[in-house]
């Protein structure tokens, strides 16, 4: 009874160690399945080395690259790998001394299945067990016709994108020159054609003043001159001279002005930089402006006494004279239309803020308003070249000119910054 009841007893823990077992082997199976499945999927080529360089195992990407199998691989040497002298020359010296220390993308080249080669950015690190105790290396290598391919394909795509930015730059340069010289055109015909038109008239009349001034001098009787000077219109040509040359000589002078202002929006004139007062050039355009306004227009002033700016003095008044004028444009249709400057010191700026209680800029006009030739006033009224001149000179002087329409007051308020010159400060 005794022994039965032992064999039943050993019977169950055989039974119990083979469950064990078998659940063991389950796990290995698992672990060794999830191994294979990863070095099966990698697109990297695997190559596990003993200690003297010979191949143990190989994985698919190899396999599929080379053309053989990892059985056929096994027990020879890694050298074999490679595809010409040199690599295999590299990788004798490489692998050999390898004693610890790991091999960063090198670059080597490793036969194909069709004879051919490939080049394969090379990784290798040492293999330990253990204890510690080298036993081989590892090889891992990705072919480096996919990373050029990528690259190629990325320089290319960054170069065609350079271009069209160039182009686009071109046609913007392009197209605004042509608005440029659209407005040029368009601004200069006006006054050429009225003056050329009058030089024409002009002529004419020199013609009939001449035969009549021939005939007096020829001494005509009274009568027959009388009776010339009525065919000739003698008297109305007297009587249009003057308004002729005086449109002749506003012409000319409009046409002065309109490359007065190109030459100063392109900075041909340029002045010597000196130190000036700011509130003296703000207080100088408001009077000079407000001089030829109507008297309703009122200008508050809120400025401290000194404010130091290096540059031209003229070119910042005129910067301001045309921010009062457009101000004054602006509040023509306001009852009590008025202008609120005030200026101050921030940090290493100054600040110079115009609030007016004008009609205000339309949302769609604000891109537009530092465009050359952009103007909503009738013509004759403007140029339209003011802000974009302003904007010239203010961006010359390392300061900044923009606009905003105010939300409480209505109308515009523009912003003038100008670095503070920093040797007065001192
Ligand atoms: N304070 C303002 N309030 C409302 N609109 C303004 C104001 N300042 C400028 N603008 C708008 O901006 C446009 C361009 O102004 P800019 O000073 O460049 O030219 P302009 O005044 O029309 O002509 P110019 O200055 O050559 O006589 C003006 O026509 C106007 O529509
Ligand atoms: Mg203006």
């Amino acid at each position: 009874m005794e022994v039965i009841r032992k064999m039943d007893e050993v019977y169950s823990d055989l039974l119990k160690y083979q469950t064990a077992l078998e659940e063991q082997n389950n796990k290995l199976e698992e672990s060794q399945q999830f191994i294979f499945g990863v070095l099966a999927a990698m697109s990297d080529i695997l190559v596990v080395c003993d200690q003297t360089g010979t191949i143990e195992d190989v994985n698919q990407s190899l396999i599929e690259l080379t053309g053989k199998t990892s059985a056929e691989w096994r027990g020879h040497p890694l050298v074999e790998l490679f595809a010409d002298d040199i690599s295999r020359k590299q990788a004798e010296l490489k692998f050999n001394g390898l004693q610890g220390q790991a091999i960063h993308d090198c670059e080597m080249q490793i036969r194909m299945a069709n004879g051919s080669s490939m080049p394969v950015s090379v990784n290798c690190t040492a293999r330990f067990n253990k204890k510690g105790k080298s036993v081989g290396m590892v090889i891992t290598g990705r072919p480096v016709g996919e990373l050029r391919r990528a690259y190629h394909a990325l320089q290319e795509a960054h170069e065609a994108l350079k271009r069209t930015q160039q182009q686009l730059v071109h046609s913007e340069k392009m197209a605004s020159l042509g608005r440029l010289v659209a407005g040029v055109a368009h601004e200069l015909n006006n006054p050429i054609s009225f003056v050329l038109g009058n030089v024409h008239v002009l002529e004419r009349y020199a013609g009939r003043l001449k035969e009549y001034l021939d005939a007096v001098h020829a001494g005509r009787s009274g009568i027959e001159l009388a009776e010339l000077r009525e065919k000739l219109k003698i008297d109305r040509i007297l009587g249009d001279i003057r308004p002729l040359i005086e449109g002749t000589i506003e012409g000319a002078e409009r046409t002065r002005d309109i490359v007065d202002g190109l030459k100063r929006f392109s900075a041909i004139d340029r002045e010597e930089e000196c130190e000036f007062n700011l509130v003296e050039i703000i207080q100088r355009a408001v009077h000079w402006v407000t001089n030829i306004t109507s008297e309703s227009f009122q200008v508050e002033m809120d400025l401290p006494h000194f404010i130091p700016v290096l540059g031209s003095a003229a070119q910042i008044q005129q910067v301001i004279m045309n921010l009062v004028q457009n101000a004054v444009d602006a509040t023509a249709e306001v009852k009590s239309p008025r202008l609120r400057i005030q200026a101050k010191i921030e940090k290493d700026k100054a600040v110079v803020e115009f609030r007016d209680n004008g009609s205000g800029i339309l949302p769609e006009n604000f891109p537009k308003i530092f465009d050359p030739f952009f103007t909503t006033k009738p013509v004759g009224k403007g140029t339209g070249l003011g802000l974009a001149i302003s904007y010239g000179i203010v961006e010359r002087h390392n300061g900044a000119l923009f606009a905003a329409n105010d939300a409480h007051d209505g109308g515009t308020i523009f912003v003038l910054n100008l670095p503070l010159y920093q040797s007065a400060k001192n």
